[in-house]
C-alpha cells in the first residue's frame, strides 16, 4: 500500500494528513516497552490499584444494576468470522489468523468503552468523600453507599465533565445514581438522543456550538466556580485512563479463556478507535502491561480529526490542533470528532502506540452494513474505525487480530436504522 509510513519526518505523510487522505504510520518513536515503564507517570501498581477498588464496589453495583451480575462490569469476546470472510472478499486478501471483537459496545451500564474510565473515575471520588468524611472504610461491604443516607451525603456535591457524548453518558448515568448532582457539557457533535437520555435520568445538560474542546473548555471553568464540584478531565485525568487500563489488563485471561496463545511467534494486534486518547491510550497501557511487546496496538481515528497522529508526528501533543494542519474536525464518528489529542494519553502513548492510521467516513458506513448483514451486529459509526487493521496487517503469521467494538447498545432503534439507510445510500453512489 502507497500511503503507509515510517517516519514522521516524511513530507508525504505530512501533506497527506493535510489533505486528509487515509494513512497508516508506524511509529518511529516505539521502544521496547520495559525499557520506557519505568519513566511513565502510571504504573503497573496503579492499575493494579484501580482493579482492586473496583472489586471492592462490586457489592454496591450489583445492588444498584443487578443486570451485572457479578458487579464487574466488562465486555465479551467475539470471533466474527463471517466478518473476516467478508473483508477478505471485499478487499481482495487473506487475512491470516483469526479475527475478534471486543465488545465494548455491550459494556452493562453506559453502553460504550468510555463507561470504563468514567464509572472509575466517580466511584474513585465518591469513595474518597465518604472515607474522609468517616463515612466508610475500606473493609466495609460497599453495597451501604446505595442506602439513602449516602445518597443524601452525595447531594452535596457536583460532578462536571465535558464531553462527545459516550463519557457523559457514563458519568451522567452514574453520577447520577450514586446521588451527586451533574452537570454535562456536551459539544455540538454530540447526539440529540444521548441528550435527551441524560436529561430522562435527571442530569443537567449544558449544549454548545463549538467543538468538543469548547465544551471541555467551559465545564472546566464552571467546575472551579464551585468548591463542592469535581470536574471529570477528559484531557488530563489519571483515574479515567486508569479505569481503562484495568480492561487492558483483563483481556488476557479472557484470550486464555478462548485459548488463544499471545507471545512472540504468535502476536496480537489490536485496532483501537481513538479521540482525545484516554480510552485507547489506558487499554494499550494495559494489554503492554501483561503482553509487552507481543501486543501491536494501533489507533484509529478519522480524516478530518487525527488528533492525536497530529499530536504524535509533530512531537507537539496537546499544544497542536487539527485545525492547525488545516483541516475542519467534522466527521460522522461523533465520539471521535476531536481536535486536541490529552495531554497525558500523548505522553504515555509517544513512545508506545505502534502506529495511527485514518479512515474516511464512507468507509466506515461500509463497515457498518458489513458488520449488520454478515454478524447482525449494530456498532455507534465511530466503533468501525478500527476495521481497517486487519486489511493493513493482512500478512502477520500466526497473529490474532481484535478489532475494539467502542459502543453501540445503547443507541435507538431509530438511529441503528438512519445509520444503515446511510449505508445503502452511500454505497449506491460510489
Ligand atoms: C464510541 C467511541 N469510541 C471511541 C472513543 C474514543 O475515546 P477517547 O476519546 O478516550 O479516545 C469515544 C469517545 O467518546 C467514543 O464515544
Amino acid at each position: 500500500m502507497n500511503n503507509v509510513f515510517k517516519s514522521r519526518e516524511d513530507p508525504i505523510l505530512i501533506s497527506k494528513i493535510k489533505s486528509s487522505e487515509e494513512v497508516l504510520w508506524i511509529n518511529d518513536n516505539k521502544k521496547e516497552f520495559n525499557e520506557i515503564l519505568d519513566d511513565l507517570p502510571i504504573s503497573y501498581e496503579d492499575v493494579i490499584d484501580a482493579e482492586a477498588r473496583l472489586q471492592r464496589f462490586a457489592p454496591y453495583i450489583r445492588k444498584e444494576f443487578p443486570e451485572v451480575r457479578n458487579g464487574i462490569i466488562e465486555s465479551p469476546i467475539y470471533e466474527i468470522n463471517n466478518m473476516k470472510k467478508r473483508l477478505e472478499c471485499d478487499y481482495s486478501r487473506k487475512i491470516k489468523g483469526k479475527l475478534f471483537l471486543k465488545r465494548d459496545d455491550l459494556l452493562p451500564i453506559a453502553g460504550s468503552i468510555k463507561a470504563r474510565g468514567g464509572i472509575y473515575e466517580v466511584l474513585k471520588h465518591a469513595e474518597k468523600l465518604a472515607i474522609e468524611n468517616s463515612m466508610l472504610s475500606i473493609e466495609d461491604d460497599y453495597s451501604v453507599l446505595s442506602e439513602e443516607r449516602y445518597k443524601k451525603f452525595f447531594s452535596n456535591y457536583t460532578v462536571q465533565v465535558g464531553s462527545t457524548g459516550n463519557l457523559a453518558l457514563s458519568i451522567g448515568i452514574i453520577s447520577a445514581k450514586i446521588g451527586f448532582r451533574v452537570i454535562v457539557h456536551m459539544s455540538q457533535d454530540a447526539k440529540q438522543w444521548k441528550k435527551e437520555l441524560l436529561r430522562s435520568k435527571g442530569v443537567e445538560v449544558v449544549e454548545y456550538d463549538g467543538d468538543f474542546s469548547v465544551a471541555i473548555e467551559e465545564g472546566r471553568k464552571r467546575s472551579k466556580e464551585d468548591p463542592n464540584s469535581y470536574f471529570v478531565d477528559d484531557e488530563n485525568s489519571k483515574d479515567l485512563f486508569l479505569g481503562y487500563a484495568v480492561g487492558g489488563i483483563r483481556i488476557k485471561q479472557q484470550l486464555s479463556q478462548l485459548n488463544v496463545r499471545v507471545d512472540e511467534d504468535h502476536p496480537l494486534y489490536v485496532y483501537l478507535p481513538c479521540g482525545v486518547g484516554g480510552s485507547p491510550g489506558g487499554i494499550t497501557f494495559g494489554l503492554k502491561l501483561v503482553y509487552g511487546d507481543n501486543v501491536h496496538c494501533f489507533f484509529a481515528e478519522p480524516t478530518h480529526s487525527p488528533a492525536m497522529l497530529v499530536a504524535l508526528v509533530t512531537g507537539l501533543f496537546d499544544k497542536i490542533s487539527v485545525t492547525d494542519f488545516g483541516l475542519d474536525n467534522k466527521t460522522e464518528a461523533d465520539g471521535l470528532a476531536v481536535g486536541r489529542a490529552s495531554s497525558l494519553a500523548t505522553r504515555m502513548m509517544d513512545r508506545v502506540v505502534d502506529g495511527v492510521f485514518t479512515i474516511e467516513d464512507k468507509r466506515l458506513y461500509t463497515f457498518l452494513k458489513a458488520s449488520v448483514d454478515e454478524e447482525n451486529i449494530y456498532l455507534e459509526p465511530s466503533a468501525f474505525a478500527g476495521f481497517f487493521g486487519p486489511i493493513y496487517f493482512s500478512d502477520i503469521e500466526n497473529c490474532c487480530h481484535m478489532c475494539w467494538a467502542t459502543g453501540g447498545s445503547l443507541v435507538p432503534t431509530y438511529e441503528k436504522k438512519r445509520d444503515y439507510e446511510k449505508a445503502l445510500s452511500l454505497l449506491k453512489s460510489q
